[in-house]
């Protein structure tokens, strides 16, 4: 998918420095994440603190869309066939537009100060509709309407509508003018950017990579071609039942893009246990754990319609942010980063290199995953117990400090060369 296997010639594969710009700056995020929370996070109770908002983003914007922005311009000439026009323009202006939009936000919702939060909301927003159109006109272009594209185009449809929502609701707070319906926007905000943006494009990449990394059994024809579909139309119901203040319509949808995404973890979960190639190495426990956090966020977000406590809708959050979508993220990173660097330099003539997986190492992507376990729990503890909050900032800054590690280790050879000698033919 991401190379040769798929017939990708090295013309059109991007630079290895554009994904990998991304790939690298998420982890930093993660660092600045763990010194936030030691610095300002006493508690996650309050959900809708300013600093707990400030923190999701460094999650959201700064880890998980940071990677997956980065993800498409690698994969886009694979799965479309064509790649981003001006890529090497577009990777660094999005990515600068996004990281300094990022920090001019944090600064600006924790500050509650309105002139930044419209500057931050200007340059990311400008960011994520350049990265939305480009990608999308390419996408529909392509020639062959794979599953994989299919999920891509419903998953920037709902960051674009999460993208006009989250400009609504910033500028609500700019000019402190809450509108009675802001709960209900900021919910679809929520609804559309994690369930719709990073929960469709996971499923879209999993079609590619579990068959593919693992050599499992693809995912069944009836949900590829039906599940984001049913997903994305639950998903306008269920915005449509939160602005019009109708629980069943609400409630209904709910259900059903719940069940969409169980089957997806339980499908999932079943084709790695009977893969083909039985090597265990520590993507495969991000897998196995990314997919459970998601089937267990899901149920107790289910659960909450009977309980309606608020503390278990915040542990739902967190158990899908960090659980679910940063597990499968940083183990996809220890797949992809290895092998673009193992790409790349065979590509250009280095053979004598060590393997894939070496370039990283097992021992260290292990502890790092042991690392993010433990950064999970005691950002759940958190949401309960405020002695945790220096224990859940030095953790999360360690697990996210080991990632960046982890990935320079896994990338610099392509950068030094160094030990390597090129073959001539
Ligand atoms: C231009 C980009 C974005 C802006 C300006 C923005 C703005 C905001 C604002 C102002 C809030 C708080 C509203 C309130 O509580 O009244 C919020 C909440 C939230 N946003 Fe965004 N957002 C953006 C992108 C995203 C993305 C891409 C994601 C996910 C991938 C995301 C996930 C969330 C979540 C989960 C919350 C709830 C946080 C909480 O209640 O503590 N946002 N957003």
């Amino acid at each position: 998918m991401f190379g040769r296997d798929s017939g990708l010639s090295l013309d059109q594969a991007p630079p290895l420095q554009i994904p990998l710009r991304f790939f690298v700056t998420a982890p930093i995020f993660g660092i600045v994440a763990g010194l936030f929370i030691l610095a300002f996070v006493p508690s996650l109770a309050a959900r809708s603190s300013l600093e707990v908002i400030t923190l999701t983003h460094f999650f959201t914007i700064g880890f998980l869309a940071m990677v997956m922005i980065g993800a498409m311009f690698q994969m886009l000439p694979v799965v479309a066939g064509a790649r981003f026009k001006y890529q090497n323009i577009l990777a660094p202006l999005i990515h600068s537009l996004l990281s300094g939009g990022l920090i001019v936000f944090a600064y600006g919702i924790y500050t509650y100060t309105s002139i930044a939060m419209i500057v931050a909301m200007v340059l990311m927003a400008f960011a994520f509709l350049m990265f939305i159109f480009s990608t999308l006109s390419a996408l529909i272009k392509a020639k062959n309407v794979t599953p994989t594209i299919k999920a891509f185009i419903f998953s920037l449809l709902s960051l674009f509508i999460a993208i006009l929502l989250a400009m609504h609701i910033t500028i609500s707070h700019a000019t402190t003018d809450i509108s009675t319906s802001h709960q209900a926007l900021l919910n679809a905000h929520i609804l559309f950017s994690l369930m719709g943006w990073v929960g469709m494009l996971i499923i879209g990449v999993s079609f590619q990579v579990v068959p593919m990394f693992y050599v499992a059994e693809s995912y069944p024809e009836f949900y590829k071609k039906h599940a984001v579909k049913v997903i994305f139309i639950s998903m306008l119901g269920l915005a449509f039942g939160l602005i019009n203040d109708n629980y069943q319509l609400y409630l209904l949808f709910k259900i059903f893009i719940s069940l969409v995404f169980i089957d997806y973890g339980v499908t999932t979960v079943s084709r790695l246990i009977t893969r083909k190639r039985k090597i265990s190495d520590t993507t495969i426990h991000y897998w196995y754990l990314a997919m459970s956090m998601l089937i267990v966020a899901l149920l107790l977000s289910l659960a909450n319609e009977y309980f309606n406590n608020y503390l278990l809708n915040t542990v739902a959050a967190i158990i899908f942010i960090y659980g679910f979508a940063m597990s499968i993220i940083t183990g996809m990173l220890y797949k992809v980063v290895p092998f673009l660097t193992w790409f790349h330099l065979t590509n250009q003539g280095y053979m004598n290199m060590p393997t894939m997986n070496d370039l990283i190492g097992k021992k260290l992507t292990t502890i790092q995953f042991y690392l993010h376990v433990v950064s999970l729990a005691s950002l759940i503890g958190l949401v309960f117990i405020n002695d945790l909050q220096v224990v859940a900032g030095v953790v999360v800054f360690l697990s996210n400090a080991f990632i960046l590690y982890n990935l320079i280790k896994g990338s610099k050879l392509y950068f030094t060369k160094q030990g390597l000698e090129k073959m001539n033919f």
